[in-house]
């Protein structure tokens, strides 16, 4: 049984409780953000904290918990369940208002909740076989770039990649591969050139997509951030995906059909080790 945490406590999971008056439930009017945890330790946090504060700016949503705040409940919460290996979930919302689709006073506490899951992250088998992707139409709203709880479609283009044989979805706007169900997508063309979809409002703005473009300009790969087409994914030497579940994971097929030599690709493998080595350097 896990210890969880909230709006001010930590308790067991059986006994947390949360208002059927939820706005998060309701309206799914809350946003949320999942940090991966190495070796006990925080990985990214700073980054995820900033995206957080975004997305709740973007909603103008009240929330009056500070960064160092947040940081102490993510390392008691860490504690409390012995975690080594895996992964914080955090979810605001606008908290408990009687339902009416208008925004309740901003006086009207925001709700918070964490929990933990246990997660091998390191040494996950998909990191060596890669992962078989399905294109799917992205039929989400136009605000991708905040990050709401309003999870039903990338749920329900994962199950439609499942149907297909594949582990994910990699979903198309207007011939246009903009993002994984939960993850970012990249290509590596012929000539070595890793290709990712530029930031807009139609993805979301990864963390672990910034520090592996990062890692790659480090190791003087040519990056270009543009949008790509269902082509050229076909056509493509390699294809990855990354985010604070995966890390880097390569994709060894597309719509059934191998990318390059199907199998995980030299560029998806010194970027996944080299983000490894510095998320934990940087870890806290
Ligand atoms: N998903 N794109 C989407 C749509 C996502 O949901 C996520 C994260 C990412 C990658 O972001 P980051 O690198 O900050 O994890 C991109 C999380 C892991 C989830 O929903 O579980």
């Amino acid at each position: 049984m896990r210890t969880v945490y909230v709006n001010g406590e930590f308790v067991s999971e059986d006994k947390a409780t949360i208002s059927v008056f939820d706005r998060g439930f309701l309206f799914a009017d809350g946003v949320y953000e999942v940090v991966s945890v190495l070796d006990g330790k925080l990985i990214d946090f700073g980054g995820h904290c900033g995206r957080l504060r975004r997305s709740l700016g973007e909603l103008n949503m009240v929330f009056d918990t500070r960064d160092d705040e947040l940081l102490d409940i993510h390392r008691q919460l860490v504690e409390a369940n012995g975690l080594k290996e895996g992964l914080v979930y955090l979810q605001v919302t606008r908290g408990v208002a009687d339902r009416d689709f208008a925004y309740p006073p901003a006086e009207t506490p925001a709700t918070l909740v964490l929990f933990t899951q246990q997660k091998t992250l390191l040494d996950n088998p998909l990191a060596e076989s890669g992962i078989k992707v399905a294109t799917v139409e992205d039929r989400r709203w136009t605000r991708c770039d905040i990050k709401t709880v309003q999870l039903l479609y990338p749920s329900m283009a994962m199950m439609e990649a499942n149907t297909a044989g594949a582990h994910d979805a990699w979903m198309v706007r207007d011939g246009l591969v903009t993002e994984g169900s939960s993850n970012n997508a990249y290509i590596v063309t012929a000539d070595g050139t890793i290709v990712t979809r530029d930031l807009s409002s139609l993805i979301l703005s990864g963390i672990t997509r910034r520090a592996v473009l990062g890692c790659a300009r480090e190791l003087l790969m040519t990056v270009e951030e543009r949008p790509f087409t269902v082509e050229e994914a076909h056509a493509a030497k390699e294809a990855f995906v990354t985010s604070a579940s995966k890390f880097v994971v390569p994709v060894v097929s597309i719509d059934g059909q191998p990318v390059g030599d199907g199998t995980a690709g030299p560029v998806a493998r010194a970027l996944r080790k080299a983000y490894i080595e510095e998320a934990q350097r940087f870890a806290v």
